[in-house]
Formats: C-alpha cells, sequence, structure tokens
C-alpha cells in the first residue's frame, strides 16, 4: 500500500484508472508507463498534448472495440446512467422537487405516468425496464426498426415501441410525463430532437433527463449540469442534465466498470501491452497515444496532428 500519489507513479508500471489524469498528474507519468482507463481525448486537447509530452502509453477504455463494433468498456456505464436515469426521473416528479406531483406508477384507480424514452440502446433499454417494472407507461422511440422489432419482443406488455421521427415526437412529449434523451450517433454531436418550441406544449412540471447530455445532449435546452445542482426549470419543464450519471453511484459502477477492465488489465499485466494488443484485437483499438506518437486516427484528426499507424509499435 502506498501512501501518495507521487510513490504510486514513481513506482507502478501500469496504472488502472476510472477519468484521464488531472493536470496535476501530468508530470508525474513516466516515459513507457502503461495507463488503462477513460481518456476522451478528443475532448480535451491539453490531455492529448500532454500525454504525447510524457511519452506514455494512453490504452483508453472508451476506444476498445470488439469485432462487431460494440464498445465493451463504454456499456457498463451506459447500463448504469439508463437506470438511474428513471430513478432520478421519478425523484423530480414530486412536487417538492418541482415536477407534476404524479407517481409514476399510479395506484389502482389511478392511471400511471406516460414515460417516453428517445433512443433504444443500452441506456434505452435499462430505463425501459426500469420504467416497466414500476409501472409506468412506457414508449420507446428509435429510428432503427430491427432494434424497436427486438425490444417489442423482449420488453412487458407496459412498453410500446415508436418509429422516431419529428412528427411522433412532437406528439408524444405533449402527452408525457418524464422524457429520457438516451441517443447515440456514433462520432457525431446528439441532434435536437426536442426543440425549443416543442417545450412549450408540454405539461407543467415534466421531467425531462437527457442522458445524452455528454455528447451534447438530444434536448435543444439542456445544458450540462453537476450533481451539486443538477436540475433548472425552462418553461416549466425540470431539466436533469448530469453528465457524468454514474458517479453518484460510486460503489455499482466501481463493481460494473472494474467487472468489464478485469478480464482485459489481466492480459495486459500477464503479457506487456505490446503482446496483449497483437494477440487482442480489442485492446489493440484501444491504444491511442504511444511513446510520444498518436496512433488513433480520429483524435489526429481532431487536433490536426501527425497520424502514425499503430502497427509501428506491434510488429
Ligand atoms: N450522462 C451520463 O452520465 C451518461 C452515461 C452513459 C452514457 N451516456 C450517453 O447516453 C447516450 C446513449 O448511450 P447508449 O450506450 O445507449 O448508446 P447506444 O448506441 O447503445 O444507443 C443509442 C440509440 O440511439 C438511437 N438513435 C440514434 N438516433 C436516433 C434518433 N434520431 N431518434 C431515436 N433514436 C435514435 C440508435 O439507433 C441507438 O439504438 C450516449 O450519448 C452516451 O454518451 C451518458
Amino acid at each position: 500500500m502506498l501512501h501518495t500519489i507521487e510513490e504510486i507513479y514513481a513506482k507502478a508500471e501500469m496504472i488502472i484508472k476510472v477519468k484521464e489524469p488531472v493536470a496535476s498528474e501530468y508530470s508525474l507519468i513516466r516515459e513507457d508507463q502503461l495507463l488503462f482507463t477513460y481518456f476522451h481525448f478528443a475532448s480535451n486537447e491539453d490531455l492529448t498534448h500532454a500525454m504525447i509530452k510524457n511519452k506514455s502509453v494512453c490504452l483508453a477504455y472508451e476506444t476498445v472495440e470488439k469485432a462487431d463494433k460494440s464498445l465493451p468498456l463504454l456499456v457498463p456505464m451506459s447500463e448504469v446512467a439508463g437506470r438511474m436515469a428513471i430513478q432520478k426521473g421519478a425523484n423530480y416528479l414530486e412536487k417538492p422537487l418541482g415536477g407534476r406531483g404524479i407517481l409514476l406508477g399510479g395506484v389502482p384507480g389511478v392511471l400511471p405516468a406516460k414515460v417516453i424514452i428517445l433512443g433504444g440502446g443500452i441506456v434505452g433499454t435499462q430505463a425501459a425496464y426500469m420504467a416497466a417494472g414500476l409501472g409506468a407507461d412506457v414508449t420507446v422511440m428509435d429510428i432503427s426498426l430491427n432494434r424497436l422489432r427486438y425490444l417489442s419482443e423482449i420488453m412487458p406488455s407496459n412498453v410500446n415501441t415508436m418509429m422516431s421521427n419529428e412528427l411522433n415526437i412532437r406528439k408524444m412529449v405533449k402527452e408525457a410525463d418524464l422524457v429520457i434523451g438516451a441517443i447515440l450517433v456514433t462520432g457525431a454531436r446528439a441532434p435536437h430532437l426536442i426543440t425549443k418550441d416543442m417545450l412549450k406544449e408540454m405539461k407543467a412540471g415534466s421531467v425531462l433527463v437527457d442522458v445524452a447530455v455528454d455528447q451534447g445532449g438530444c434536448i435543444e435546452t439542456c445544458k450540462p449540469t453537476t450533481h451539486e445542482n443538477p436540475t433548472f426549470v425552462i418553461d416549466g419543464v425540470v431539466h436533469y442534465c448530469v453528465s457524468n450519471m454514474p458517479g453518484a453511484v460510486p460503489f455499482t459502477s466501481t463493481l460494473a466498470l472494474t467487472n468489464a477492465t478485469l478480464p482485459y488489465a489481466i492480459q495486459l499485466a500477464d503479457k506487456g501491452w505490446e503482446k496483449a494488443c497483437r494477440e487482442n484485437l480489442d485492446l489493440k483499438n484501444g491504444l491511442n497515444v504511444v511513446k510520444g506518437d498518436v496512433v488513433y486516427q480520429a483524435v489526429a484528426e481532431t487536433f490536426n496532428l501527425p497520424h502514425v499507424p499503430v502497427e509501428k509499435y506491434l510488429t
């Protein structure tokens, strides 16, 4: 057990973290040290330059990618955020917190709340399960007909599916008590599916939880908020837009994340990063910055830096 962060960086050959290094860590990171964590380089130019400068080996959770294009180290956080979105939404629908004072599941003789979920991916599916379990009247909207077909097969009977388009969204949000924004367009900013003018037609005290806020948000009026100050109200509609939702439940989030990262971490520790990345393409896709070179094309393009093919280090 080491007692200071300086000792850890001085001794360790491999560092496993959750969030990207903060500025005070930049100078502690050593040449050839392996860092396995979320980096999100494309949204942080200072971090990118700092990791180039210290010549470390940066393997980013968010770009570890399987052959079927799925991102196994992003899934656990989406699962947490999706489930939490309903918990938060139910909470903010309560009158003392600014909501319209409606119980998600209703009671015998009183109709349940209407929950609209935009996007039926990982976040949307987990949110739908939670809302359905509480007895709400749930509709999941997506642009993928195949995804809607799948959801309609596996979901309980209080979950309906609907094609996502402007006409349908406009109609549904008017009647909604709780709307969850859960869309993702890979590599792009989320489009604004709920526009300012739609907000005016929503019920006073209804609640919007924009989980997609970390990609710019799919609700025009959303801006990122924090756990300390999670909501604001526009046109009588409560907005919850915390960009790091899993941070509020670190016990669950840490276990969920390490369940997914540990098999990869063991390979890196046992084989060393070069052999592990040669033998496991998921891990190879995670390499972003290696010994001063940007080896991940999208990061190089974002900051106009030279892109060095990762194979330089893996032959
Ligand atoms: N705020 C947080 O703490 C937090 C945590 C985890 C994930 N997220 C974010 O949640 C969002 C969803 O993540 P995910 O893992 O579920 O992604 P995902 O790729 O599994 O699902 C996204 C879904 O959105 C659908 N979609 C795309 N455009 C659409 C449109 N116009 N209308 C309806 N559906 C549309 C896709 O077809 C897909 O099914 C992402 O933006 C992610 O970054 C936020």
